[in-house]
């Protein structure tokens, strides 16, 4: 029998040999690579709601919400989420991604084809496959390659006995780019299918009052179309935990199937009071947002005018592509030796190397031209080289 340890080894070993090698590091340095887009998670007005909190205890929620583990809290917040996003009912577990793996285990089957987006995130792609359904990927944001693959799903299946799920983020976490909502939605009207959305990386900076990309791009029918929509709180809002918004029977039907919910101690009752407070703060934060996205835009201009190769991010998220691994962990670690946390994302998580460039609210003009200075050095250091 192969010795554990020693297997253990030489994955490491291959792991060190690509560039690949990953460790856990204290983070430090302007913040270019979170996910705490509106800085909620150091918003103060967030800490004066928690130091005014009389009712600490139980610190822990003590058992899954089935249990003993649903506090007032939870079913508060669920109803002001599904309301704010214009829902019937919505599912707060721990993460997002037990949200989408639950979601994909619980409503995907061996006999269903779910079509993804080649790109979408590995909780979508682990709760598809755990489910045992019949994957179909379509190349990024390619609805014309989506609609191919269902009509070709029709052709083998011309009565529609097996379901068809389509499912994909608004905004992707590691290209900043979106598919067309508006033709997603006609296809769903032609073809019938579930459609299950992320609004992950969307919610609290597009759409009013921080909606989602769905208030931005889609009609309130078409957006109450969407059978499940799937959310956060560990970007925008500052948080932990996930949300899935559906119909109402669609969140009774996930409490009594969806293992990774029923199985699992409910989040801390002081994340959802506090995520209850973040949701009425992130609705007055118009001003943060436009200081956001015109962050974003200039920053985009400004790598392009300076020869970067960039995604077509649309978006807050500016993906610096680069040749190599080696190449992506030179420039983050210039640039944190020079205080600015921008992070190197390297394969499997993405296919190309790149620095993920991730803006958020609390960002400067000043941090912005800093970056693109800096960026501007390592790569002469790096050509030199
Ligand atoms: C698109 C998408 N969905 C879901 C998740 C998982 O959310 P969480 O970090 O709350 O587990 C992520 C995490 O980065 C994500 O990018």
């Amino acid at each position: 029998m192969a010795n554990h340890w020693e297997e253990v080894q030489k994955k490491l070993d291959s792991i060190h040999e690509k560039q690949l090698f990953r460790e856990t590091r204290i983070y430090q340095g302007i913040d270019f690579c979170s996910n705490d887009y509106m800085g909620l998670a150091t918003n103060p007005s967030m800490l004066e709601f928690f130091q005014s909190q009389k009712e600490i205890y139980p610190f822990g929620s003590t058992a899954s919400r089935l249990v003993r583990g649903n506090a007032s809290s939870m079913d508060r917040f669920e109803n002001e989420f599904a309301n704010f996003v214009e829902g019937e009912a919505a599912l707060l577990v721990s993460t997002g991604f037990t949200a989408n793996f639950g979601l994909l285990d619980s409503i995907a089957a061996p006999d269903c084809y779910v079509f993804t987006d080649r790109l979408n995130h590995a909780s979508i792609l682990d709760g598809i496959r755990i489910s045992g359904a019949q994957k179909k990927y379509y190349n990024h944001l390619d609805l014309n390659h989506l609609r191919s693959l269902l009509e070709k799903a029709h052709l083998e299946d011309p009565t529609g006995k097996k379901k068809r799920i389509v499912v994909t983020e608004s905004l992707f976490s590691m290209d900043g780019d979106s598919p067309d909502l508006k033709t997603l939605l006609s296809l769903k009207k032609e073809f019938g299918f579930v459609l299950v959305l992320d609004e992950a990386h969307a919610f609290g900076i597009y759409g009013t009052r921080g909606k989602g990309l769905v208030f931005q791009d889609l009609d309130l029918s078409e957006i109450q179309s969407i059978d499940y929509r799937v959310y956060t709180l560990g970007k925008s809002l500052g948080l932990e935990g996930g949300i899935i918004v559906t119909k109402k029977i669609g969140r009774d039907h996930l409490v009594n199937v969806m293992r990774s919910f029923i199985f699992s101690t409910a989040p801390l009752p002081m994340v959802s009071k506090l995520a209850s407070f973040a949701l009425s703060l992130l609705a007055t934060m118009d001003k943060e947002r436009e200081n956001l996205l015109s962050l974003a835009n200039l920053l985009k201009e400004s790598l392009k005018q300076n020869g970067f190769e960039i995604t077509n991010s649309t978006s807050h998220i500016i993906p610096l592509l680069l040749d190599t691994e080696k190449q992506a962990l030179f420039y983050a670690g210039y640039l944190q030796d020079r205080g600015l946390d921008v992070r190197a994302i390297r394969p499997p998580t993405v296919s190309t190397p790149r620095l993920r460039i991730s803006l958020n609210a609390k960002l400067k003009l000043e941090d912005i031209h800093r970056l693109v200075e800096e960026l501007i050095l390592v790569r002469k250091q790096w050509n030199s080289l």
